[in-house]
C-alpha cells in the first residue's frame, strides 16, 4: 500500500469483480446499437480502460477534459470545459463515463452539453456515487459502488494531481493533506 494511504476502502479485486458485472449490464443494454463513449478526464482514465476492455461492442471512444474540484478536496460546483472542441455526437447515442458522482454537477453539465450538441440519448456510468442528498440532480444510470461522504483517492481519483495510478480506492492520511 502507498505510504500516504490511511485505509483502502475498495480493493483492486473488488473493483475488478464489480467491473465484470457493470460490463455485463452494458453489454445487455447496448447490444446492437453503435454508441459513443465519452470519458471525462482525468478521473475516468483507469475506469475507462478497465471497463471498456470488458465490453466488446461497436463503439467510439472520446474524451472530454472537465474540471470541478480544481485539485482540492471539495467539488466547487462550477464545471469548466477545458477543451476547444467537443466530440461530434449529433444523432448518436452516448454513454458518459466518470470516476465519481459527488454533487452531480459534472455529469449534469456534460449531459446537458452533449444533449445540446444533438445526442439522441445520453446515459451515465460512474465507478463511485457519494451517498449525499442532491437536489434535482439525476443519479447515474450505472454505478459501481456507493461510498460515504469522504474524500477518496486512487483508481483515477486524485489529490493535487497525485494518487490516480493506485489500483484501489483509499483514504489519505492527514499527514499527506
Ligand atoms: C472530479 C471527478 C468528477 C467530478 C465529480 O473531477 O473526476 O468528474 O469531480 O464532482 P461533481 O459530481 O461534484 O461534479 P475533477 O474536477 O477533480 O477533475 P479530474 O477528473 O481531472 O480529477
Amino acid at each position: 500500500m502507498h505510504q500516504d494511504i490511511e485505509k483502502v476502502l475498495i480493493d483492486e479485486e473488488v473493483i475488478q469483480k464489480r467491473l465484470d458485472i457493470l460490463a455485463e449490464k452494458l453489454m445487455n443494454d447496448f447490444e446492437g446499437e453503435p454508441i459513443v463513449v465519452v470519458a471525462l478526464l482525468k478521473g475516468a482514465i483507469l475506469f475507462m480502460a478497465d471497463l471498456l476492455r470488458r465490453v466488446p461492442l461497436t463503439m467510439e471512444i472520446e474524451c472530454i477534459n472537465v474540471s470541478s474540484y480544481h485539485g482540492g478536496m471539495e467539488s466547487s460546483g462550477k464545471v469548466q470545459f477545458l477543451d476547444n472542441t467537443l466530440p461530434d455526437v449529433l444523432g448518436r447515442k452516448v454513454l458518459i463515463l466518470d470516476d465519481i458522482l459527488d454533487t452531480g454537477g459534472t455529469l449534469h453539465a456534460v449531459t446537458e452539453k452533449l444533449t445540446g450538441l444533438g445526442a439522441t440519448e445520453v446515459k451515465t456510468c460512474v465507478l463511485l456515487t457519494k451517498d449525499i442528498p442532491r437536489e434535482s440532480v439525476k443519479e447515474a444510470d450505472y454505478s459501481g459502488f456507493v461510498i460515504g461522504n469522504e474524500f477518496v483517492v486512487g483508481y483515477g481519483l486524485d489529490y493535487q494531481g497525485k494518487y490516480r495510478n493506485l489500483p484501489y480506492v483509499g483514504i489519505l492520511k492527514t499527514s499527506a493533506i
